[in-house]
């Protein structure tokens, strides 16, 4: 039996788990997979354990640079991104990738109505488009290099201005201060940004607490005063419907939700570690 995990801190609330056991079920791998909270100062331990006890695993927050360190390999895309997200075993080395510009590539393909038949290969669907990417942190570097590397023109609009053009400067792309505006031309707008996440549980209660943050609050309006109707998509995935999605959606835009890029770069992975596709 195999052993895949997912690394992270906190951790509880992952859905790897769930989606990757089911796969394996399904396509009869014995293989199980488990999340496995590690704690900060544990996790040099931890991955010397990982190298004798699992075949593969998958690295979410807060761990996606820091663990670059304790491996043998590195995949180009992921030195570029400059995050690992995904780890093989292969005999004791272990390699890592960055599968999250493959889940957002994929997810913006779905969405953009090329899934299934006469579906352009490697995204060249994205050459040539108008991409407006929210924030500049860790996943929007994953982001902006999956829709350069598929062709897209992309600007990067940003709370603080300085790490915008930093990703700017590193991927060849335009950057701008986070405003309510859209001054430029825009085929497809993304969130990569926090904002819309929810955070936290009410202590004592079942309700979450509804975060109904955005980065664009005036979206509805901008997108009606420009006439624009991009292709919206939001890399967050708990709420599915955040509000910068619904007010997308309101302006009578496409949306695409965060749990396509979630599937996008799990299936990416667990095809890394059994050649097999995910079911
Ligand atoms: P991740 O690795 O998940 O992308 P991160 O590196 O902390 O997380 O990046 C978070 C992104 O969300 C950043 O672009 C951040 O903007 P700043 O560079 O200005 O910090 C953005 N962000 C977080 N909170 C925000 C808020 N309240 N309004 C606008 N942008 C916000």
């Amino acid at each position: 039996m195999e052993l895949y995990c997912v690394i992270g801190y906190p951790i509880k609330h992952s859905l790897s788990p769930k989606l990757h056991n089911r796969a394996f079920r399904k396509l009869k791998i014995p293989a199980r997979y488990e999340a496995v909270e590690v704690r900060p100062q544990n996790l040099a331990k931890f991955m010397r354990t990982f190298r004798e006890k699992y075949a593969g695993g998958n690295v979410t927050i807060p761990y996606k640079v820091a663990v670059m360190k304790f491996l043998d390999g590195i995949s180009p895309e992921a030195r570029a991104i400059g995050a690992v997200n995904t780890i093989v075993n292969r005999g004791g080395k272990l390699v890592g990738y960055n599968t999250d510009m493959f889940g957002a590539v994929s997810a913006l393909q779905q969405g953009m109505g090329r899934g299934g038949k006469g579906r352009k290969k490697g995204g060249k669907f994205l050459k040539g488009k108008q991409a407006v990417i929210l924030g500049a942190g860790g996943a929007a570097r994953a982001v902006v290099y999956g829709l350069k590397k598929a062709g897209a023109k992309v600007t990067i609009l940003n709370r603080t201005l300085k790490h915008a053009k930093k990703l700017a400067k590193d991927f060849r792309c335009k950057s701008g201060q986070l405003k309510n505006s859209l001054s430029t031309k825009c085929d497809v707008l993304i969130n990569t940004t926090s904002v819309g996440m929810w955070r936290e549980k009410v202590k004592n209660q079942k309700s979450k607490i509804k975060m109904v943050n955005t980065p664009l609050p005036n979206l509805k309006e901008i997108l009606r005063r420009s006439g624009k109707k991009p292709v919206v998509m939001d890399i967050i995935y708990r709420p599915r419907m955040t509000k910068f999605l619904r007010d997308a959606k309101r302006a009578g835009c496409k949306i695409i939700t965060g749990d396509h890029m979630f599937l996008g770069q799990a299936a990416k992975a667990f095809e890394l570690w059994t050649r097999q596709k995910m079911r």
